[in-house]
C-alpha cells in the first residue's frame, strides 16, 4: 500500500470528532446543536433545528411525519467542518422518542457532552445516559447551561457530579457573576475571560489576561465579581483536582464549562477546547483483535436501524459506524454474519436536515444504508475479511406489557413479527417460565407504539399490549434457579436467547432478592 494513500486516511481519521450530547429534556440540546451547527456553517438561521423538533413533539405526529417524508425526521447524524475537524454529532433524542436505540446510538461515540441546566443539575434522563457512557469508559465532556439564570453555585455542581455520577470534574472555565449577575467566564486553560458587554448581554468580547487576578477583569466585571472571582479560583487551585488528560480519555474526570447556549455564550470557546481534548476514532475490539481506523480494509458496524414508517417503501435505514479504512460508494464487502458479499449502494450521509448521497466515508462517520431487511443490530461489515465487532450490549427494560394476538388464526404471522422486530431491536421479548406467555421489555414508550404500528402494518396482525407492574430487568447468573423465589412481586422469565432474567416491580424487590440470593449475580445488561 502507497505510503500517500496512509497518510491521506490518517488527516482524515485525525480531524474526526464523533460524539453524542447527553441530557435530560429542556436542558437545552436543541439550541446547544444549533449554535454548533451555525459555528460550522451547516445552518444558515437559528431556528432551523428547533422547527425539526417541533415537528416532533406528538408520536401521532411523528408517524404522520415518517410517512410524508419516507424515513427517518427521528434519526439523525449531524456532520459539519470546524477549524479542521469533521464534525459527527449523533442525535439522542428524549421526550417521547426516548428508546433503547438512545442507548445504542451512544455505543457509536468516541466522546460524550453532557449538557446539565444550572438551576436543575443531574436529572433522570443523564444518569441514565450517563451509566451507558461510564460503561464503556469514554470522555465525558460536561456543559453547564443557562448560566444566564439564577442557579446552583458551580461548586455544588461539582459536589453533585461525584455525589450523583461518581465522577470529579475539573473547570476549564470558571463563571463571573451568575444569573442577572453574569457578567463573564474566566478560561483557566487559555488564561483568558469572555465578557458579557452591554445590559442585554448582546455582545461578546474575548480578552487576553495575565490570570484571574489581572485588573483588567476588574475592570470590566467592578470589584465585588473579582473578589468573588479570586477566591473561588484559589480554592480550586488548593483543593481541586489538577487537569489530567488521561484521566479525562479513561472517563475518570470530566472537564466542566460553563455558559449560556440560547445566548451563544461560552460555546465557542467550548468547542474550540472540545475539539483539542476529545479523542479521535478509536481502535474497536473484534474476533480478530482491535482493530485499528487505520486499517486500509474498510470495516463497520450497525448499530441502529431505522424502519420506514410509509407502507409503500418497506425499506428501512440501516446506520453504520465506519471503523476502519475508507468507505466508497458502491464497494462490496463482507456481510459476515450472513457469509455473503453485498455491495453498498445507495448510502446514505446525514447533514442537519437534509440527506446526501455519500460518495466517502472515514472511520468515526456514520453512513446510512438502504437497507431491504438484510441488517440487525450489531451486523459487522468487512473489506476481505470475516471480523465480526463485539456484541452490543442489551440494555434492561423499564416498561414491560403482555403481548396476545387478537385473532388467534394470525398466528404465524404473529410469530413471524415478533421474531423480526425483536431481531431488529425494536423490542425486547421474554417468555415466562410457569405459563408460557410473552412480555415485551422497552426502554421508552414509542418502542411500543412502533411496534403496534409495525405488527398492524406490516404483518397485518393486531396485537393487544396489557402493560404490567414490573419496572426492572436483571439477567440473573447462578447454578440452580429457582422460579418459586420470585413470585412476589416479581417474577421469572427467559429471554429469547434462553437466559434467566428476572422482573421487579420495585426497587425494593429487587435490593430484597439481591441480598437473599448471595450466590447469585443480578446484572443490569444481558450476559
Ligand atoms: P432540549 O433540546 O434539551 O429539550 O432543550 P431546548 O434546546 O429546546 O431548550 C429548552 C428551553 O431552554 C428553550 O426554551 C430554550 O430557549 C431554553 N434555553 C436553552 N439554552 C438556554 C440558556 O442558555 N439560557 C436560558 N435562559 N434558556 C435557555 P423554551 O421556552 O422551551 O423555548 P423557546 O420558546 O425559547 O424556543
Amino acid at each position: 500500500m502507497s505510503k500517500t494513500i496512509d497518510q491521506a486516511l490518517q488527516n482524515e481519521v485525525d480531524k474526526r470528532r464523533t460524539f453524542a450530547i447527553i441530557s435530560h429534556p429542556d436542558a437545552g440540546k436543541t439550541t446547544l446543536t444549533e449554535k454548533l451547527l451555525l459555528f460550522g456553517g451547516a445552518i444558515r438561521e437559528a431556528g432551523s433545528v428547533k422547527a425539526r423538533k417541533a415537528n416532533k413533539h406528538a408520536t401521532s405526529d411523528w408517524m404522520a411525519i415518517e410517512k410524508q417524508r419516507g424515513i427517518s425526521v427521528t434519526s439523525s447524524v449531524m456532520q459539519f467542518d470546524y477549524n479542521g475537524h469533521r464534525i459527527n454529532i449523533l442525535d439522542t433524542p428524549g421526550h417521547q422518542d426516548f428508546s433503547e436505540d438512545t442507548y445504542r446510538t451512544l455505543t457509536a461515540a468516541d466522546a460524550a457532552v453532557m449538557l446539565i441546566d444550572v438551576a436543575k443539575g443531574v436529572e433522570a434522563q443523564t444518569i441514565k445516559l450517563f451509566k451507558v457512557c461510564a460503561q464503556r469508559g469514554i470522555p465525558i465532556f460536561t456543559f453547564i447551561n443557562k448560566l444566564d439564570r439564577e442557579g446552583q453555585s458551580p461548586f455544588e455542581l461539582m459536589e453533585e457530579l461525584e455525589q450523583v455520577l461518581g465522577i470529579r470534574s475539573v473547570p476549564m472555565n470558571w463563571p463571573i457573576g451568575m444569573g442577572r449577575e453574569l457578567s463573564g467566564v474566566y478560561d483557566r486553560m487559555k488564561t483568558q475571560v469572555e465578557l458579557f458587554n452591554g445590559k442585554d448581554h448582546s455582545t461578546i468580547e474575548v480578552q487576553k489576561v495575565e490570570d484571574y487576578r489581572d485588573p483588567i477583569i476588574k475592570e470590566m466585571a467592578g470589584e465585588f465579581l473579582y473578589d468573588q472571582l479570586c477566591q473561588d479560583i484559589e480554592l480550586l487551585d488548593v483543593a481541586g483536582d489538577p487537569f489530567d488528560y488521561d484521566k479525562v480519555l479513561r472517563g475518570e474526570l470530566t472537564p466542566i464549562f460553563f455558559g449560556s447556549a440560547v445566548n451563544n455564550f461560552g460555546v465557542q470557546t467550548f468547542l474550540e477546547n472540545f475539539l483539542e481534548l476529545a479523542p479521535k476514532p478509536e481502535p474497536r475490539r473484534s474476533t480478530a483483535g482491535m482493530i485499528d481506523p487505520m486499517n486500509d480494509k474498510f470495516s463497520g458496524y450497525v448499530f441502529k436501524i431505522q424502519a420506514n414508517m410509509n407502507p409503500a417503501h418497506r425499506d428501512r435505514i440501516a446506520f453504520l459506524r465506519v471503523v476502519s479504512g475508507k468507505f466508497e460508494r458502491g464497494m462490496s464487502v463482507r456481510h459476515v454474519r450472513v457469509g455473503k458479499e453485498i455491495k453498498l449502494a445507495q448510502p446514505q450521509q446525514f447533514l442537519a436536515q437534509d440527506r446526501d448521497i455519500v460518495q466517502t466515508a472515514y472511520p468515526g462517520d456514520i453512513v446510512g444504508l438502504f437497507d431491504p431487511g438484510i441488517f440487525r443490530i450489531g451486523d459487522s461489515l468487512s473489506q476481505g475479511s470475516d471480523i465480526i465487532f463485539d456484541e452490543l450490549p442489551t440494555f434492561s427494560p423499564e416498561i414491560f406489557a403482555k403481548v396476545t394476538v387478537k385473532n388467534a388464526l394470525k398466528h404465524k404471522q404473529y410469530q413471524k413479527g415478533i421474531d423480526q422486530l425483536t431481531e431488529e431491536g425494536t423490542i425486547q421479548v421474554f417468555n415466562t417460565v410457569s405459563f408460557d406467555e410473552t412480555i415485551l421489555g422497552v426502554v421508552g414508550q414509542l418502542q411500543f407504539e412502533v411496534f403496534e404500528y409495525r405488527m398492524k402494518n406490516e404483518y397485518g396482525v393486531d396485537v393487544q399490549l396489557q402493560r404490567m407492574p414490573f419496572q426492572f430487568a436483571r439477567w440473573i447468573i447462578t447454578d440452580k434457579v429457582d422460579a418459586s423465589k420470585f413470585r412476589i412481586n416479581s417474577t421469572l422469565v427467559k429471554d429469547k436467547k434462553g437466559n434467566h432474567v428476572v422482573l421487579f416491580e420495585n426497587e425494593y424487590a429487587m435490593r430484597t432478592a439481591i441480598d437473599k440470593n448471595p450466590d447469585a449475580q443480578f446484572l443490569e445488561m444481558a450476559p
